[in-house]
């Protein structure tokens, strides 16, 4: 029999979910509007450039794939040379593991979720620095969690002796979420000595570390190993083949102790069942079939030109305005505006007057301190040298004439923003 009700509800009265209602999504629609205005030169996602996708290779092994492989399109368990391939390239980042260590996942997003899932239970507190990748952020928020924050710094990242001092009081968070190698958003690489000290801790007090190396196979000069490498028990390692493959294959990885590859597989099914099983195997035959080790090479040699070109042009067209360091790795610049400068704002005021684009340092921000209302992140991997130099060029001119504006506005003047006369 039909439902009825007299009084039928609006979809509007729905009831969500707690703590999705928390979350809060305006940084992204602002950053939508500002990338939709014509002619606006986008400094703020952060992409690889598809330019530099091996397409042709991977249709080759796409192909060949559909063509040899009956089970390429089926249901099917972890593909064990994917697994293999992984094995060999962890080598490169320190890391000496084996097959059962290894659980593929689609991508590091995902790994990150299910190690959260894996750990996390409500009660337990999470340990996250003052500024750190939003995915992190939104994979605890379901649980409800206490977020315990140490400053970071942007040049050297999570601040280790704030740990100490912090696991020494006697609280044990179920995890602790580090990028230890081209941080997202700061840029930062913490230092080979604060790396041991980090998984010193964590074994001397039982933390689990996940290690987001999104990025680490991405550095520019001197490459320092996985935190991994440095605790087997301890370092839960996250990678992913989104930034030196192609991010739409959605194909990462972890590096685990093996005991825990069973739970892992459970949770993963409750979410998708499986990777994919034919990215999977498409990845694998493009690793059968070129030398990978040349592809990131090139890859290097490419976004290092790119990040010099953001550095030089900032020298060039911002100093005295704002403060930025040279990332070892990575995709990110941050920039640190004038004191009182609130980003969102001026990235409103940057896209109406220059068209360019760029991230407000607030979506970073775990608990909303000033210091990343008046930052800004730049992203030097999605656009050729001479289009970010052109951005930065923009960047640099929307920044003086917003000071002007500050310098020059009343105290009666709304608090509105508004191109001055150029
Ligand atoms: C630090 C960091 N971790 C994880 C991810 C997610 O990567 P994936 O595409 O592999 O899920 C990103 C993506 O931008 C990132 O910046």
């Amino acid at each position: 029999m039909p439902v009825r009700s007299s009084t039928p509800h609006s979809v509007r009265e729905l009831q969500l979910a707690d703590w999705i209602q928390t979350l809060d999504q305006s940084s992204l629609r602002e950053i939508h509007a500002a990338l939709l205005r014509p002619g606006v030169l986008s400094l703020a996602l952060g992409m690889p450039d598809p330019r530099l996708f091996p397409s042709a290779a991977l249709c080759r092994a796409a192909v060949a794939v559909l063509e040899d492989d009956r089970n390429a399109l089926q249901y099917e368990l972890p593909f064990e040379p994917l697994k293999r391939h992984v094995v060999a390239l962890m080598k490169y980042r320190g890391v000496c593991c084996s097959e059962d260590q290894v659980f593929l996942t689609a991508g590091a997003q995902q790994g990150i979720e299910l190690l959260v899932r894996l750990l996390l239970d409500a009660p337990r507190p999470v340990l996250l620095e003052s500024v750190v990748y939003d995915g992190i952020q939104l994979a605890v928020s379901p649980f409800g969690s206490r977020r315990l924050v140490v400053p970071t710094d942007p040049e050297t990242g999570i601040d280790v002796g704030a740990v100490e001092r912090l696991l020494g009081t006697g609280v044990r968070p179920a995890l602790m979420y580090v990028i230890p190698d081209g941080h997202n958003p700061l840029g930062a690489r913490i230092p080979m000595e604060a790396r041991a000290k980090l998984m010193e801790l964590a074994s001397r007090y039982g933390v689990p570390v996940i290690e987001d190396d999104a990025y680490g196979f991405l550095q520019y000069e001197n490459a320092l190993p996985s935190i991994r490498s440095l605790s087997p028990e301890w370092g839960f390692y996250v990678g992913s083949f989104s930034k030196i493959l192609a991010p739409g294959l959605r194909v990462g990885w972890l590096v685990v102790p093996a005991r825990l590859v069973p739970k892992l597989s459970i949770l993963k099914q409750l979410s998708d069942i499986d990777v994919s099983c034919f990215t999977q195997r498409l990845v694998a035959r493009y690793l059968d079939s070129t030398d990978f080790l040349e592809h990131i090479a090139f890859l290097r040699r490419e976004y290092a030109a790119r990040r010099n070109s953001m550095i030089g042009a900032l020298r060039e067209h911002l100093p005295n305005v704002a403060r930025w360091r040279r990332p070892h790795a990575g995709f990110f610049v941050w920039a640190e505006l004038p004191h009182g400068t609130d980003a969102r704002k001026f990235l409103q005021f940057a896209a109406a007057t220059e068209a360019v684009a760029f991230v407000p340092g607030d979506g970073f921000s775990v608990c909303g301190d000033v210091y990343a209302r008046r930052c800004i992140r730049l992203n030097f991997s999605s656009n050729p040298p001479e289009h970010i130099r052109a951005g930065v060029i923009r960047l640099g001119r929307a920044l003086r004439k917003w000071v002007l504006v500050r310098e020059n506005r009343t105290e009666s003047a709304p608090d509105s923003i508004q191109a001055p006369p150029v």
